[in-house]
């Protein structure tokens, strides 16, 4: 898998501004404020009639519904979550008339994800794909559907596919947002926020020797926390898993806020903390809570915004450019797949053969 002697993760990630780029062309409506996915098969009055969304992937395709279900909720206000595909049809669940269901998959070949859009289509509910693979089982499952453009995707680690399922979200979100009451003045910053979003991800990517560092110091710790709250909160679990996957250390994700309430006692000089705090209504309560992990020695990388304060506070500190705040989990995930790449580099492991990682599980 090397390309040019580079590991085809680390080509893929490069990849991002140009995948993403092709996610929003012709996508976007700059007049009306809002975007246009044709594939949805779904006029304004069907987009209207959605009273709840419920999205379904595994892996890091379930971490990115978590995040398409945060823009959802707060660019259209219509109830969202994210279940993993692969729990999801064990439990009977309730198939409602009204509730939009979303299948997230690069591969369109998970068989998890595949057998739960059965079962949603076989109860009579309507399935939409947000979908790599052109023709793949999932895409052609579904009712309609959001294809990501990403181009293939060849690496175990996925990058550039998150990047632009992330992206689909968003330009999901603004056309559910703009057929109900998101205002013309916000579609129209949303908008903007994801024409900057290919010139942003490459400046994150350009900060690599930064992260690189930071990466070092981590590889050698035997566990770590990744920690993030509300929409910081799916960005830590899927920076952990990235971590897991090619690095082999322990990466535990948890809400900042529950820290307290639970493993506060496991931080110490041993056990570094990766900590996603975005410039938002949040972040004096998420430094806060970073010198409680600092008190007890507890070694910090802060992904943060150019200036958010950390005071005194010891840390490493990776800042990423700030768009709109809806758009900002997309961006704060890139620096986590670069420093899951170098630690597994450190180690000297092979980032492209994960061990008993699959890319895409098609058997039960
Ligand atoms: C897992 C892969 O098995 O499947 C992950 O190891 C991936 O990398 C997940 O995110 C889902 O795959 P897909 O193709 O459905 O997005």
């Amino acid at each position: 898998g090397l390309v040019d002697g580079r590991p085809r993760m680390y080509t893929e990630m490069l990849e991002q501004p140009a995948s993403v780029e092709r996610a929003l062309r012709g996508r976007l409506d700059e007049r009306f404020a809002t975007a246009h996915l044709g594939g949805l098969e779904m006029d304004a009055r069907e987009l209207r009639a959605v009273r709840r969304v419920k999205i379904l992937g595994c892996g890091s395709a379930y971490y990115v519904g978590q995040m398409g279900a945060s823009l959802i909720e707060e660019l259209a206000r219509i109830p969202a979550d994210a279940e993993a595909a692969s729990e999801f049809r064990y439990r009977s669940p309730v198939i409602e008339p009204d509730t939009l269901y979303v299948a997230v998959s690069q591969s369109g070949e998970t068989i998890d994800t595949l057998l739960a859009v059965e079962e949603i289509r076989r109860k009579g509910g309507r399935v939409i794909g947000l979908v790599n693979v052109v023709g793949s089982a999932i895409a052609r499952a579904c009712d309609g559907g959001i294809y990501l453009h990403a181009g293939p995707e060849i690496a175990v680690a996925s990058t550039k596919a998150l990047t632009t399922m992330n992206a689909c979200f968003a330009l999901l979100a603004l056309q559910l947002g703009r057929v109900r009451d998101l205002s013309v003045a916000d579609g129209r910053r949303l908008v903007a926020g994801l024409q900057n979003l290919p010139a942003q991800i490459e400046q994150v990517l350009e900060g690599e020797e930064r992260i690189a560092q930071a990466a070092e110091a981590l590889a050698t710790a035997e566990s770590l926390f990744f920690v993030g709250r509300v929409r910081g909160y799916p960005v830590a679990r899927e920076g952990a898993q990235k971590f897991k996957e090619i690095s082999y250390r322990h990466a535990e994700a948890y809400q900042m806020s529950e820290l307290k309430h639970g493993p506060l006692a496991l931080i110490s000089p041993e056990v570094p903390t990766v900590a996603i705090v975005p410039d938002d209504e949040l972040t004096d309560r998420n430094v806060a809570a970073l010198h409680e992990i600092a008190a007890r020695g507890g070694p910090l990388v802060v992904v943060t915004h150019p200036g958010v304060d950390l005071g005194e506070l010891r840390a490493e500190r990776i800042d990423v450019p700030r768009n709109e705040r809806e758009l900002d989990p997309l961006l704060l995930t890139v620096p986590l797949q670069l420093l899951a790449y170098h630690a597994a580099l450190t180690l000297g492991h092979d980032v492209d053969k994960p061990r008993n990682l699959a890319k895409s599980v098609t058997v039960e």
